[in-house]
């Protein structure tokens, strides 16, 4: 049952936390519209549990994020605006979020994202490593789906002039997490994520007439 409320969810997958702390600035930027509900979702692992558990760095950040639930049809069906965050894996997305997008062909064929708001966000390790080639292919399925993509433009986003290493694109946010994934989003970075999460929910505002 749909309340009065736009609803925004804000489905990410990441290893290292960088794109979660970008997840997070999106949903951030979300909540900043009047009237909008905000879910932060993580999708499902692929990792073995026994390659997790021997790797510090990425068991810490399993723990950091365990109370973020796992992305259900349902959530992606109930949402009004949908921003997808994944790491850049070879110039691409993640294959969990692959995976994800993957096993929505039911919700495909019935249509049931037609129409609704997305935006695309990623984390590389290196400034040129595929932040633009990654967010742009994850439009892709995206367009199949029907949905309405949007980006962060340069009217809207005067940050994407800056001069210093960071991330943010006219194709969606993101960061530069560096060759040990040990980076965080600048300032800039989490300004830019923000824009993206408040252009989905205003635009999704308007598209579901609340
Ligand atoms: C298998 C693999 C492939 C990767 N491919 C790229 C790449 O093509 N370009 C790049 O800049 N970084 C690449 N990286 C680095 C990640 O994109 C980077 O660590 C990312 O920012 C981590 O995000 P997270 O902290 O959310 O996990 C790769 C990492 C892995 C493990």
């Amino acid at each position: 049952m749909k309340s009065g409320k736009t609803k925004i969810l804000v489905v990410f997958y990441s290893m290292y936390g960088n794109t979660a702390k970008l997840a997070k600035a999106v949903a951030e930027g979300a909540q900043e519209v009047e009237d909008v509900e905000v879910s932060l979702r993580q999708v499902e692992e692929l990792v073995p549990k026994e390659v997790i558990e021997a790797n510090e760095r990425m068991k810490q950040v399993k723990k950091e994020l365990a109370d973020i639930p796992i992305a259900t049809d349902e959530d992606l069906i109930e949402a009004d605006g949908i921003v997808f965050g994944s790491p850049t894996r070879y110039g691409n997305m993640s294959a969990q979020m692959k995976n994800f997008i993957d096993k929505t062909g039911a919700i495909w064929a019935r249509g049931q994202l037609l129409n609704k708001v997305a935006g695309v966000f990623t984390s590389t390790g290196t400034p040129h490593g595929g932040q633009e080639t990654t967010l742009i292919t994850m439009m892709i399925p995206l367009f199949h789906h029907g949905m309405i993509v949007v980006g962060v433009p340069y009217a809207t986003e005067s940050r994407l002039f800056a001069m210093e290493l960071g991330g943010g694109s006219p194709y969606g946010a993101s960061s530069i997490s560096g060759p040990n994934s040990d980076r965080p989003p600048t300032a800039n970075d989490l300004k830019i994520a923000k824009t993206l999460g408040r252009r989905v929910a205003e635009i999704a505002k308007k598209m579901s007439q609340k």
